[in-house]
């Protein structure tokens, strides 16, 4: 049997790991210290949710969802995006009569039945954060400091921000007529996906990446020409806090999102080194959710990034990964009775914190020298019956290539790997 990976799936393997824990810990960092608590909610949820959550005329939902019917012919599909779930959660469990805001991140791997490429699989990792309860530009800014602040730990310099704003359920009608009137002048030149969304929603022609929509598209009406007072005071007092705050910005009237839940503020983290998937993450403001899903009326804003783009990012620009800060020791037995020894002291080393490995093969002291090299564990120490006779082996750094007389012992020996 020659069973391969689904097509669009990776496996991530254990060379590739210190990227992604670098990554994972760094999100998890940041997300502290802007005050985010972590959840998780399942896998799969009912078809439903993200039908009405992400909303019946996307990409995700009209074509990308993994849906299955379960053996009680209930319709469920595997999370395409963490929003919908995340709200679901927050109303099902009450989370909303806790003080607010309430803000929750997630590490967690979603589904999307795309068409695989650079940047585009279709099982992907995503760090999201979405806080509810506040409706000032001030939560809109802090979630877009959160995303920008683990780009700039992870040492990533060519991203740059674009910012939108799309209206509101008073504005927005407005604006979709103005946008409509213009693109019906265009019909016979737009895509066939774009004279669909002529109907169903216009915005998505906006980003439309046909060469001939996207040419019509840069003279279409601006959103932010068309918003209300409150949307446009919004806007504004955003996008001076940014600027106060010393984030560089671009406004971008195309920048409209793919998925239906939001309204007002929305933002992308474009990357211009990793090709034609560019967006790192991005986000925005989606006040109707809760209450869409059965809550109560919650104000919220949010946003996810891509972990394997933002290892993309890294990569393209060569940021050097943090070396492990922890030492390490190899101990390599000569021999039967060093083995049953050696086998124990590392078990005692482990016991006091100690990453320590010793052989369990029964190859030769060259070849446990070479593992213990290639493994990368800072220091080797051989024992054999002379050295468990004298009491004492001699430590090398693997390093530096300093040798040193140690007792065989492990509170001694753990000093001095530890140190
Ligand atoms: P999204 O723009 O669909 O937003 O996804 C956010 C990020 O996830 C993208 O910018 C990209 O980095 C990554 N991503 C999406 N699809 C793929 C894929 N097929 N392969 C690799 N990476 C991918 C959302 O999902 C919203 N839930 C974000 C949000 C949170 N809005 C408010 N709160």
């Amino acid at each position: 049997m020659n069973v391969k990976k689904p097509r669009g799936t990776s496996d991530i393997l254990p060379a590739e790991m210190p990227a992604w824990r670098f990554v994972e810990d760094t999100c998890r960092k940041q997300a502290a210290i802007y005050g985010f608590s972590e959840i998780r909610f399942p896998t799969f949820e009912s078809t439903e949710l993200f039908a009405r959550g992400v909303g019946g005329t996307t990409d995700i939902v009209q074509k990308e969802m993994y849906t299955f019917t379960d053996k009680d012919d209930r319709s469920m599909t595997l999370r395409p995006e963490g929003t919908a779930c995340v709200c679901r959660s927050v109303v099902e469990n009450g989370l909303y009569a806790a003080s607010l805001p309430l803000k929750l991140y997630y590490l967690s791997n979603f589904f999307r039945y795309e068409k695989p490429q650079a940047g585009r699989t279709r099982e992907f990792f995503q760090f999201g954060c979405e806080c509810f309860g506040p409706s000032t530009p001030q939560a809109d800014a802090e979630a877009i400091l959160l995303g920008s602040s683990v780009i700039r730990e992870l040492g990533i310099k060519g991203c740059t921000l674009h910012i939108n704003s799309i209206g509101c359920a008073d504005c927005r009608p407005q604006y979709r007529a103005a946008l409509k009137e213009y693109f019906a002048a265009h019909y016979d030149e737009l895509c066939d996906t774009c004279r669909a969304r002529l109907e169903t929603n216009p915005l998505r022609i906006l980003d439309c990446k046909s060469p001939v929509c996207s040419a019509i598209a840069a003279g279409a009406p601006k959103t932010t020409d068309h918003l209300c007072d409150n949307c446009r005071a919004h806007y504004e007092s955003l996008k001076s806090i940014l600027a106060n705050a010393g984030v560089d910005f671009v406004e971008d009237p195309r920048c409209v999102r793919g998925l239906d839940y939001y309204t007002g503020t929305v933002f992308e983290f474009v990357h211009g080194g990793i090709g034609a998937q560019a967006a790192l993450g991005g986000g925005g403001r989606y006040n109707g959710l809760i209450a869409e899903l059965g809550g109560p009326e919650l104000p919220a804003i949010g946003f996810a990034l891509g972990l394997s783009r933002l290892i993309m990012a890294m990569q393209t620009e060569n940021v050097p990964l943090p070396g492990s800060a922890e030492n390490s020791l190899y101990i390599a037995p000569l021999g039967a009775e060093a083995a049953e020894a050696t086998a124990s002291l590392c078990e005692r080393l482990r016991a006091r914190g100690v990453v320590c490995e010793t052989d369990i093969t029964g190859r030769s002291a060259k070849a446990q020298l070479k593992y213990a090299d290639k493994s990368g564990h800072t220091f080797v120490a051989v024992i054999g019956s002379d050295e468990l006779a004298a009491g004492t082996c001699e430590l090398k750094n693997l390093r530096s290539g300093e040798k040193s007389s140690v007792r065989i012992d492990a509170d001694e020996l753990a000093r001095v790997v530890k140190a």
